[in-house]
């Protein structure tokens, strides 16, 4: 538990984020095919070395997140990424949940799953370097969604695999994702967050998961992507501040997925939540909204390395500067 606690400190430090690059195979594939990029194992291990190996990663992310093809793999001079990264001052996470899956009794929704076997395979990836761990469950909005079933479900199955997570060792972090899908206003995204994390603190708590030794990763309070308009950053901090309010103070940190926001607007509306004070830090695990750029730029050429990492560099200094902004005002 002891370290469980030092480590789920260490990935919110003050100034550092986590960089998610643990899409599955599936959607890697996609994402490089898209970049015009061919999609094999090889070309999926480049990608990730690329981002692993930027020059300075460091100075802004405290860990990245990989999936488990990619934690099997090796830089090209033969060191496995876990151990690559860690000698880079990076601390090597796995995401291990096996996707949101349809769900009988459930139509239109999902559950998340993966928890046959884990604590087997939790041990396998602790031998393997692996520091922490992430679990993604998603939440669709619509008139007469989510479903009690489906907050229900994904709740209990994100407690079960933290405290999985806990007993091996290794810090989970707890995604539980309401979707930017639809045309709905910020406020019935408020509404569904908070009634989603009510769920998912409620069964934490019910399976005894330390607060203090996990990193809660939710979705920015937002409006449907089809909305007529956008939420200006101070709204977004203050719908979303004020839905996290709930979480009690020992909770080791906070860090927001982007969720399909444009880079930019990822950046400013963590830079405003910095303006609220709060017990626990407000930090980035962004995925999309750090790679993107890089992986339009540098699409399969080796040419182009150097030119994709100081795009990744770019948008990780962009949010680590965001969040010192914090450090320096809490001080103040
Ligand atoms: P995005 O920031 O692209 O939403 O990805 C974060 C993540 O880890 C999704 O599970």
């Amino acid at each position: 538990m002891g370290s469980c606690r030092q480590i789920a400190a260490q990935l919110v430090a003050p100034g550092k984020g986590v960089l998610a690059a643990d899409e599955s195979i599936a959607t890697m594939s996609g994402r490089l095919e898209k970049a015009g990029v061919e999609a094999t194992a090889e070309n999926r291990r480049r990608y990730r070395e690329l981002l692993a190996s930027t020059p300075g990663l460091a100075d802004g992310a405290s860990g990245i997140i990989f999936c488990d093809e990619t934690l099997r793999q090796a830089f090209a001079d033969g060191t496995p990424f876990a151990n690559a990264v860690r000698g880079l001052g990076i601390l090597p996470g796995i995401k291990v949940d096996t996707g949101a899956k349809p769900c009988c009794g459930l139509p239109g929704e999902t559950v998340t799953e993966g928890l046959d076997g884990l604590p087997a395979r939790l041990a396998e990836y602790a031998e393997m370097g692996a520091a922490f761990a992430k679990w993604r469950a998603v939440y669709l909005i619509t008139d007469e969604l989510p479903s009690a079933g489906a907050v229900r479900s994904n709740a209990n199955a994100l407690a079960r695999y933290a405290a999985a997570c806990q007993e091996a060792g290794i810090v989970p972090i707890v995604e539980p994702e309401v979707l930017m899908d639809g045309d709905h206003p910020i406020e019935r995204c408020a509404e569904t967050t908070a009634e989603v994390h009510a769920a998912v603190r409620e069964e934490l708590g019910l399976l005894g998961v330390d607060l203090a030794g996990i990193v809660l990763k939710p979705n920015m309070v937002v409006e449907g992507a089809d909305h007529a308009c956008r939420a200006t950053p101070e709204r977004v901090a203050e719908a979303t501040v004020g839905v996290l309010r709930a979480w009690p103070d020992e909770l080791a940190g906070i860090a927001f997925l982007s969720g399909g926001q444009p880079p930019g607007r990822a950046t400013a509306n963590l830079e405003a939540m910095q303006h609220h004070r709060t017990p626990w830090p407000l930090t980035f695990s962004f995925g999309r909204a750090l790679v993107d750029p890089a992986l339009a730029a540098w699409h399969g050429d080796p040419a182009l390395v150097a030119a994709g990492q100081a795009l990744l560099a770019e948008r990780v200094a962009a949010n680590a500067n965001a969040v010192r902004r914090r450090a320096r005002m809490q001080a103040a």
